[in-house]
């Protein structure tokens, strides 16, 4: 079987590899990794819903991919993740266009924003990457159920967390920083801390339904993720690369591939509540050392904890 690295491209993971027939939903599709996992995934055959929050950002990312893919099918729908009653009305309106979804990438994500909060007052990063991810997924799982029943094949859920869960674990106690000091990076380590147990939560509930589910770290890519740092920020990042190591960045191409192999690999058949990156099922972290998972980020009891948390908030049992 081919193995993929750091160096893998959407085209590389992709190769050989038909969706005819399947609905993939993609978040964040009107910027950075989100348009070019929808472009691969719509490229292999693929229905993609593209789902952003600024039709006039979407619209031209829509007709971009028309030009490339002239076969191509391409729906869209409009959501801000920063607002649960939007988040309710998208799903609704998505469910009662498609009765089976087969891929669902929780792509979208801001970092290292100032402080600010969702409609609902939840911390941002928390409550756009975590949050509103987990209620879009639960409106959506009876068609990610109804897609794996009747393909016969595991539906697949990624979560797009970071290598950044390292800055931060999740904190039960104020998980809104209502009562502790604000740190952008401490928060946003937070809220891929949450993406990535959501991962671990969601395989456990639905694998006996067909549903999989995994989180993935896409590298350091150039987008316009980093649209809040200020050049202190880079120089942090980098000498927070232990010694040895530098920071390197990869091509949106290389970027994408992993949400992408986590999306369709058959060498993930059967697997599930994994975190991912540069094409490979990631090792423990390790002290001194960059990449893997930390084990705040993959424990099933946190993960539980989290659940129960994120029901409450949203006020929606799963
Ligand atoms: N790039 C990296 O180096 C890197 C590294 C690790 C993890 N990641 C993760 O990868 C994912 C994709 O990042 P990217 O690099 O492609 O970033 P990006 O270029 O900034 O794209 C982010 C997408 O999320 C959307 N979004 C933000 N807030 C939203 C909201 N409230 N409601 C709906 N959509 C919202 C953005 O919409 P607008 O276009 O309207 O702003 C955009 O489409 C993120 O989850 C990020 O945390 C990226």
């Amino acid at each position: 079987m081919t193995t993929f690295d750091a160096n893998s491209t959407t085209g590389n993971v992709i190769e050989g590899i038909s969706l005819a027939g399947k609905v993939a939903v993609v978040t964040g599709a009107s910027a950075g990794l989100g348009i070019e996992t929808a472009r691969v995934l719509a490229g292999a055959g693929a229905r993609v819903l593209l789902v952003a929050r600024d039709g006039k950002k979407l619209e031209p990312v829509l007709q971009s991919l028309r030009q490339q893919l002239p076969d191509a099918q391409l729906d869209s729908a409009l959501m801000d993740l920063a607002d649960l009653d939007s988040i309710r009305t998208a799903a609704a309106d998505i469910v009662g266009r498609f009765e089976c979804i087969h891929l669902l990438v929780n792509n979208a994500g801001v970092m290292a924003c100032p402080l600010a909060r969702t409609a609902q007052g939840f911390e941002l990063q928390f409550g756009t990457n975590h949050l509103g991810h987990f209620l879009f997924t639960s409106l959506l799982a009876p068609a990610l159920v109804a897609g794996a029943a009747r393909s016969g094949q595991d539906s697949r859920v990624i979560a797009l967390s970071s290598a950044g869960h390292r800055f931060g674990e999740m904190n039960f106690d104020d998980p809104n920083y209502e009562q502790r000091d604000y740190d952008k990076w401490v928060a946003y380590g937070q809220s891929k801390t949450a993406n990535a147990l959501f991962a671990v939560g969601l395989d456990a509930r639905l694998k006996g339904r067909g549903v999989r589910a995994f989180a993935v770290h896409p590298g350091v890519i150039m987008t316009e993720l980093s649209r809040h740092m200020v050049p202190e920020d880079f120089e942090l990042l980098k000498s927070a690369a232990p010694p040895g190591e530098e920071m390197t960045f990869k091509s949106v191409e290389q970027g994408a591939a992993t949400s992408v192999w986590a999306a369709t690999s058959p060498q993930l058949a059967g697997r599930g509540g994994l975190y991912l990156e540069d094409c490979h099922i990631a090792e423990p972290a390790a002290v001194g050392k960059s990449g893997g998972i930390a084990d705040y980020a993959r424990d099933p009891v946190l993960a539980d904890r989290l659940w129960a948390l994120s029901e409450a908030l949203v006020g929606q049992a799963f």
